[in-house]
């Protein structure tokens, strides 16, 4: 009876989870489907406490440890999650992936002392070994994207040969792990050598990345964590940790593909390739554009927008850095009052994360109809007035679509020189993510609008309130 329960508890989890993601995928929804696969989470850790029966009886104390892990977790992860800034949002997600791959490499560890006394099949010994060497790379990988986001470790690390070093290193480990799995008898204490093998496989796979395309690394260990956590779920026959894994493990590859196709650069370029860090060295393109920037006003930048018919803002990382998220919705609603259209075009790799720019928005109450995907608003460039670019850089680039040594070329860019006026607001003539100068901003239908941009858009909006 309590099985039979416990089974249903699983399947009503895993269709929480199914259904849950795919709210994800719509903004309007997003915020309910991710309640519903907590909740779904929820029933399947209560029923396995509950239900579960491991043909022992479970003591208080075992009980008061679970509880008292879960509510230090608990608190622990909320208080994070309230307090992180968007701007943050990628270190959170490398640290708590990396709790994941650290929880699927314990199963590993505390499995297979029983599976090596018990004499476990083939196919759980895989799942226990895979689990172990997958789940401990995510983990330390996961550590080392965090440092680096937090700028703990600045610099990417690249040893001569490492691309070698890291596949003869991937090799041995597979070697090793097919050891355990061939072996008639193998030391329990073996499973530590293969343990830190494969942490130090992650520190290795992700330290020569450069710190900018962690967000892609990100991505690809989350896909890892996924995939670990699935062969914990076929270790145990538990339909809800197989359901979850392999969403997250799809989830992951999918979205670093994405990531990977909306920038233009394959898997192994950010793997491998050092993007970003040679062109800050300045061997990249476009590091000696030639022509002259202009300076406006904001009096200026305020009568340009206040009499235009039309005016596209293009937002940015620097937008979320600024925080400048409402100050740009009041932008809006005043322009709009003066009959101006106004519109966002939305990069799909703007900011540092997916979805980055539609969520900062969505705080400030955006309609979500205002937001103009890239190839849809493209084509509107040539009929608008003013295009107002509030701290994005690599994403209007034109190198990406005319200078084929730019490590951006052949990235989709919004067609924002299309416009009759373009405002650039920045701080300084610094380049962005890639690292490398923008064209752009010396075109003679460009003005530099300088300034931190949440304080540029106040000053706007209280000269626009002026007119
Ligand atoms: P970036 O190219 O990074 O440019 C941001 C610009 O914002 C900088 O040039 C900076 O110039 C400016 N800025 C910073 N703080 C500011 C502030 N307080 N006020 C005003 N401006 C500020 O940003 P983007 O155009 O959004 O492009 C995103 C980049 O990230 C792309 O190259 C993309 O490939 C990469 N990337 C994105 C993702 C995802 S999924 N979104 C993942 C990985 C990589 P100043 O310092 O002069 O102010």
């Amino acid at each position: 009876m309590k099985s039979s329960l416990l089974e249903i508890i699983y399947l009503l989890a895993s269709v929480t989870f199914i259904i849950g993601l795919k709210m994800m995928g719509n903004a309007k929804t997003a915020r309910n489907g991710n309640l519903i696969g907590a909740v779904g989470m929820t029933l399947a850790i209560l029923g396995t406490i509950f239900l579960y029966d491991g043909g022992h009886q479970v003591s208080t104390t075992t009980f008061v440890l679970i509880f008292g892990a879960i509510a230090i977790g608990t608190v622990i992860g909320w208080l994070t999650a309230v307090k992180v800034q968007m701007t943050k949002m990628p270190e959170l997600v490398s640290l708590f992936n990396g709790m994941g791959g650290a929880c699927a490499a314990l199963i590993g560890l505390i499995e297979y002392p029983h599976a090596a006394e018990t004499g476990m099949g083939m196919g759980g010994m895989l799942c226990i070994i895979l689990g172990l060497i997958i789940g401990s790379v995510s983990f330390s990988g996961s550590i080392i994207a965090f440092m680096k986001l937090n700028g703990t470790l600045k610099k990417a690390i690249r040893l001569t040969a490492y691309n070698m070093i890291n596949n003869v290193f991937l090799l041995a480990l597979f070697a090793f792990g097919a050891y355990f799995l061939m072996a008639a008898s193998v030391p329990v204490a073996a499973i530590y050598v293969l343990l830190l093998m494969s942490l130090l496989y992650g520190v290795l796979f992700t330290i020569p990345i450069g710190g900018a395309d962690m967000p892609v690394v990100i991505s690809l260990l989350n896909s890892f964590t996924g995939l670990a956590a699935a062969t914990g779920g076929f270790l145990y026959d538990n339909q809800a940790m197989q359901t979850g894994g392999i969403l997250v493990g799809s989830a992951g590859t999918l979205l670093t593909l994405a990531m990977c196709k909306a920038m233009n650069r394959p898997l192994s370029n950010v793997i491998f390739g050092a993007f970003g860090e040679s062109a800050k060295s300045g061997s990249g393109s476009g590091s000696s554009i030639e022509g002259s920037i202009k300076d406006i006003s904001i009096s200026d930048s305020a009568i340009l927008m206040n009499y235009a018919k039309k005016v596209i803002i293009v937002p940015g990382y620097g937008l979320a850095v600024a925080q400048a998220q409402h100050v740009i919705k009041e932008l809006e609603n005043l322009l709009e009052e003066r009959g101006v259209t106004v519109k966002y075009a939305i990069h799909p790799v703007a900011g540092r994360m997916p979805g980055h720019m539609n969520v900062l928005l969505a705080e400030s109450n955006v309609a979500y109809d205002k937001l103009v995907e890239m190839e849809d608003i493209n084509p509107e460039f040539a009929q608008t007035d003013v295009v107002l670019v509030v701290g994005a850089n690599d994403v209007v680039n034109p190198a990406a679509k005319t200078d084929p040594s730019s490590p951006i070329f052949g990235m989709p860019i919004l067609d924002v020189e299309n416009a009759q006026h373009i405002i650039v607001n920045k701080r300084s003539m610094n380049a962005g993510y890639a690292g490398i100068e923008n064209e752009l901003f010396y075109n003679p239908k460009t003005s530099m609008l300088f300034g931190d941009a949440k304080d540029a858009l106040s000053k706007l909006v209280t000269e626009l309130k002026t007119l």
